[in-house]
């Protein structure tokens, strides 16, 4: 396909680094960002007064949680949870493990769970359940992306950034085999 085709290969600087890969840009950063300001707002809205601590899902939420709990205009604390799900290559096998649990006692406390992407939603269902038994005051999942064909359990998020068709999607802390997630932009994957 031609440079000026809809597939663009990227070519330059850091993008060397996925060479060889087609990828198409879903979404820019300034469409994140805006995106982005709406759900702080949203959240800092519901939880004014409130007592919130933030948990990131490693290792894929961490540009999007640095950038909303940026914009929110209530305080929060942060912390983070490791799932690892076995397969590799990045599409989830199956099987949800924790290799890292949270540090800080959610008892009573306002929890917002953020995660880069609502796949087949094994890993955020375990994540709760695993969480909920810690009797926290709320528990509530903010989630990047949402691929709801793709759901395996019937999981929902109480705030999404934006929900995408099936399609393998990189770039704002989403990796391909642990490349391309310090792209500031976010890519589908073609074939
Ligand atoms: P789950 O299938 O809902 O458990 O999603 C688990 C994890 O798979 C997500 O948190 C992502 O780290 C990863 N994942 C799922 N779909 C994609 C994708 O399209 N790109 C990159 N990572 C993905
Ligand atoms: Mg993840």
């Amino acid at each position: 396909m031609s440079r000026s085709g809809r597939a663009r290969m990227i070519d330059s600087g850091r993008g060397g680094m996925m060479e060889g890969m087609r990828r198409k840009i879903l979404f820019s950063r300034e469409t994140i960002d805006s995106r982005v300001r709406d759900l702080a707002a949203r959240i800092s809205r519901d939880y004014e007064g409130g007592d919130l601590i933030v948990i990131g899902v490693l290792k894929g939420a961490f540009v999007f949680m640095a950038d909303l709990i940026r914009a929110l205009t209530i305080p929060c604390r942060v912390d983070f949870a490791r799932i690892a799900s076995y397969g590799g290559g990045g599409v989830t096998s199956g099987k949800a493990v924790l290799t890292k649990d949270i540090e800080t006692s959610i008892r009573g406390k306002d929890i917002l769970i953020v995660d880069d992407i609502v796949d087949t939603g094994l890993t955020l269902s375990y994540l709760t359940e695993w969480l909920r038994e810690r009797n926290p005051r709320t528990l509530r999942v903010c989630a990047f992306l949402d691929k709801r064909a793709r759901r395996k359990v019937p999981f929902e998020a109480d705030y999404v950034g934006f929900a995408i068709e099936d399609g393998f999607v990189v770039g704002y802390g989403l990796d391909f085999d642990e490349k391309a997630r310090f792209l500031p932009d976010v890519y589908v994957m073609e074939e």
